[in-house]
């Protein structure tokens, strides 16, 4: 006999099934199994450091996150918001998973529920890269894809007719991850900076999308600056996103009609994981900086990064710039949150970026100057 799921029913009418206690749980000791079995098969990601001779003692790092098998940092997203979901009884065997993303969170879903033998489909913008679908149905998801924006109304509705679980990252995000620890990505970039000659960043850069990461990094700072000393928080915004103007005036009913061009990042509605307050400063960063900044992290690390990283890049050499005509030094670190390769298509396509009116050109040498110089 099939159990009912959650939330039709109360605990109490399921536990009179009888089969709740030992069937359901047997099934979440294994899911919870396979899933710290996975994350005892991966590695850490690099820190890699970057030396700009027009920026003496302000070493640049970039945490990789590209690097997961999943290929970005939502690889570590998508592990916590099962175990959450999980442990909080809203899965269940052959229970569908939906999620509402910009692509790279559905691909990293859509592996972890392969490895639970749990449906998936992702709910996502119709202008989603075809790179990013191929490889959410490499992993057995599924995708429905739609116009406008209202990626969450469209999940939800196709959770509630599918008798299916939303996953909700816009929400969870920031709840879903360990935030004093268990190796998340603030504790293990801090650690990976305790052997170098100065080890406590002055800023760590990062883009928003949920606002996961950025929580996650700004309560870790908080939580451990009494040992480790000052290190602040700055959060890059693209264009096409409300985060910045709701930093500034903290009006969240904020919203846009159109969806960001940066994929991953740059909502247009305040999203619930997104957190202010553990923020110290907040950047808008052009589309075509962007884009450009690409183009110049190419010709520095050899190889190709995701629009998001470009973004983080910009917002890392603006505050490079602003410490070292403050005569100040000391590490920055940001993000290589995807690599270039789900982007052939866009932002390393000529006719598209022209589609776009994005003027990759002039930005790019305004940039190459930037790190050439030191100054703004
Ligand atoms: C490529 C990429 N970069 C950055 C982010 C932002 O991360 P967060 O959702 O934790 O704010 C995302 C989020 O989906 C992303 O897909």
């Amino acid at each position: 006999m099939r159990v009912p799921d959650h939330p039709k029913l109360p605990i109490r009418r399921l536990q009179a099934h009888g089969h709740y206690n030992a069937r359901m749980h047997a099934w979440t000791r294994h899911a919870i199994a396979t899933l710290e079995a996975e994350a005892a098969r991966s590695a850490d990601t690099h820190l890699i450091r970057l030396d700009l001779p027009a920026f003496p003692g302000i070493p640049l790092y970039f945490k990789d996150e590209s690097v997961h098998p999943t290929g970005s940092l939502k690889h570590r997203l998508g592990r916590s918001l099962f175990l959450y979901a999980i442990c909080n009884g809203w899965l269940d065997e052959d229970r569908p998973v939906i999620e509402a993303s910009s692509g790279s969170t559905a691909i990293s879903e859509a592996y972890f529920a392969r490895l639970l033998n749990l449906p998936f489909i992702a709910v996502m913008p119709r202008r989603t890269s075809k790179q990013k679908i191929a490889q959410i149905e490499f992993f057995g998801g599924m995708c429905h894809l739609i116009d406008g924006t209202d990626v969450y109304g469209a999940a939800q509705q196709l959770a509630r007719e599918r008798d299916g679980h939303y996953m909700d990252q816009f929400t969870y995000a920031e709840r879903a991850t360990d935030w004093r620890g268990n190796n998340n990505i603030a504790e293990s970039i801090f650690r990976q900076m305790q052997r170098e000659a100065d080890p406590v960043p002055r800023w760590i850069v990062v883009s928003a999308g949920t606002g996961g990461t950025s929580a996650t990094l700004g309560r870790y700072i908080r939580y451990g600056c009494a040992q480790r000393g000052e290190t602040k928080l700055a959060v890059v915004d693209p264009e096409n996103s409300v985060f910045l103007d709701y930093y500034d005036s903290g009006d969240a009913s904020l919203t846009l009609e159109r969806g960001s061009r940066i994929e991953g990042i740059g909502r247009p509605r305040v999203e619930p994981s997104f957190l202010p307050r553990v923020i110290d400063r907040m950047l808008r960063v052009p589309d075509a900086d962007s884009m450009a900044a690409l183009r110049v992290l190419e010709k520095l690390l050899g190889r190709r990064c995701g629009g998001s990283t470009g973004t983080n890049f910009v917002g890392a050499l603006q505050l490079m710039a602003g410490m070292k005509a403050a005569g100040e030094t000391g590490p920055v670190v940001t993000l290589i949150c995807d690599g270039g390769e789900r982007y052939a298509g866009t932002y390393y396509n000529d006719a598209w970026l022209e589609a776009e009116h994005l003027d990759v050109v002039a930005a790019r040498t305004r940039l190459t100057r930037l790190a050439n110089s030191g100054e703004a």
